[in-house]
């Protein structure tokens, strides 16, 4: 069994979906903890009614961002969890903490890396145009929605889409692809060579 934590800013379906998959055996670990940065996110509800200690470190509590990012790290070390699972995390982290869990750091993006990277990616799919769309998990390194690809999502963009009606689509995928990433990560199925992810059978 693994132990996994996840770091979460927001409403939280997303760590709902991998409460979810843990509960029901689908992913072989447990969830040892919910770090947020924000006080009144929704996804310290969902960790309450999990029974998973959630901890809130606010960024606005910290004189600077370095305080601030020390104290997420300790944070961070303290679980020591085999995998930290970043699920709408919406602060961008220092390099320092990149670098110290290099390899057990994942991230889901709801666009197809390497397009729409940031924010607001499926308003950029809409503005751009683009006919297929869908959400991607990859391993999390110094850049930005950068790093190794473990596994991507598609769906359709249909003509009368708007930014919510894709990114409904989307999340509908997202609750699939995160949980199967994590699964794979936890049968140790994840083979990293360079930036390609292979997974081994
Ligand atoms: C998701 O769209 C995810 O791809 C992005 O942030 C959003 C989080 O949603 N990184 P939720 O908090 O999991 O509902």
């Amino acid at each position: 069994m693994k132990r996994i934590a996840v770091l979460a800013s927001g409403r939280g379906s997303n760590f709902q979906a991998v409460i979810d998959a843990i509960t029901v055996g689908k992913i072989p670990a447990t969830c040892e903890a919910l770090i947020t940065d924000n006080p009144g996110a929704y996804a310290i509800e969902r960790a309450r009614k999990a029974g998973i200690p959630a901890r809130v470190i606010d960024y606005r509590s910290f004189p600077t961002r370095e305080a601030y990012e020390r104290s997420l790290l300790a944070a961070m070390q303290e679980v020591d969890a085999d995998l930290y699972v970043l699920a709408g995390y919406m602060r961008i982290l220092g390099m320092d903490l990149v670098r110290a869990f290099a390899g057990k750091m994942v991230n889901i993006h709801p666009a197809l890396l390497p397009s729409f990277t940031g924010l607001h990616a499926q308003r950029q799919a809409i503005l751009h145009g683009v006919k297929v769309a869908g959400c991607t998990v990859h391993f999390v390194d110094e850049n930005l929605d950068c790093g190794p690809i473990i596994l991507q999502y598609c769906v359709p963009v249909l003509d009368d889409d708007d930014e919510d009606t894709l990114a409904d689509r989307i999340l509908e995928r997202e609750h699939e692809c995160y949980p199967e990433a994590i699964r794979l990560f936890c049968e140790d199925r994840l083979d990293v060579i360079g930036r390609r992810v292979r997974i081994l059978p």
